[in-house]
């Protein structure tokens, strides 16, 4: 569904990303873990045209969509979930889901609505409320029924449990597995490993803007490199023991 091929983005002489090649097939969820400035944001936006590349190929769905502008890259089935989600805490939880289906028609937009509110049921109770009121969990689910109202094929979500308790990480990424059995293609990208990698089917490695290691995700779970550097204080005691 999705194929980057050498990608590269620069922000003046910074090279953010390097080189960088990732596919995703149709139906998978599939995530590209790394430390803090590893260029991870800077992937997504990149697919998702926010900002320009350098080098490099993004083909979706067989086209390549490299040089379009984002509001094109959405009605052809991408949908980002932005790093730190990006809610408008002043609108209401209604007002914000629109905000996702401004390029949609408005009686597919009433029909999307009443289907997400049916999938994320919290949502439908505060539908009325404002989003800036919702705990921090809410507000993840909220940006993200705010990018499945323009029906995406692929969905791209920025580092989700970024803020949120071990438990509420937990209810979000059961809600996107969920929604990876409904058909829905994921790419997401994490700082954190092991709640990524517990869902994901495959990943990637990010380091200094360049891919260094992919893999299934119990393959990468198992791997002691992995493990050091990316999987907590609790496998670093283990390993450097
Ligand atoms: N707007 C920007 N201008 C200049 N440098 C940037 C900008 N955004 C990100 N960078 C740099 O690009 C690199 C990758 O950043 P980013 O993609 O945000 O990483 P991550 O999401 O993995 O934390 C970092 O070195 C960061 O400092
Ligand atoms: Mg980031």
């Amino acid at each position: 569904m999705l194929k980057v091929t050498s990608l590269s983005v620069n922000y003046g002489f910074v090279n953010a990303i390097r080189n960088v090649s990732v596919h995703i097939k149709k139906g998978e969820f599939v995530a590209l873990i790394g430390s803090n400035g590893a260029g991870k944001t800077t992937l997504l936006n990149s697919i998702m045209g926010l900002v320009p590349k350098k080098d490099g190929e993004i083909i979706f769905k067989e086209t390549d969509i490299s040089k379009n502008p984002p509001h094109s890259r959405i009605s052809y089935g991408i949908s980002l979930v932005p790093e730190g989600r990006r809610i408008f805490p002043n609108m209401t939880v209604m007002e914000n889901v629109e905000m996702g289906g401004y390029s949609k028609k408005r009686s597919e937009v009433v029909s999307k609505m009443d289907e997400i509110f049916h999938f994320f049921p919290i949502l439908q109770e505060r539908r009325t409320q404002l989003a800036g009121m919702l705990s921090g969990g809410e507000q993840q689910m909220l940006a993200i029924a705010r990018a499945l109202i323009s029906s995406p094929d692929l969905l791209l979500m920025d580092e989700p449990s970024m803020g949120l308790a071990p438990l509420v990480v937990k209810e979000v990424y059961e809600k996107l597995s969920m929604l990876k059995n409904m058909g829905l293609t994921i790419f997401l990208v994490e700082q954190n490993a092991m709640a990524a990698l517990k869902y994901a089917d495959r990943g990637y490695v990010i380091e200094n803007g360049r891919i260094i290691m992919q893999g299934k995700s119990d393959e990468l779970i198992s791997d002691n490199e992995i493990k050091r550097a990316y999987l907590g204080k609790e496998y670093k005691e283990k390993w450097e023991r």
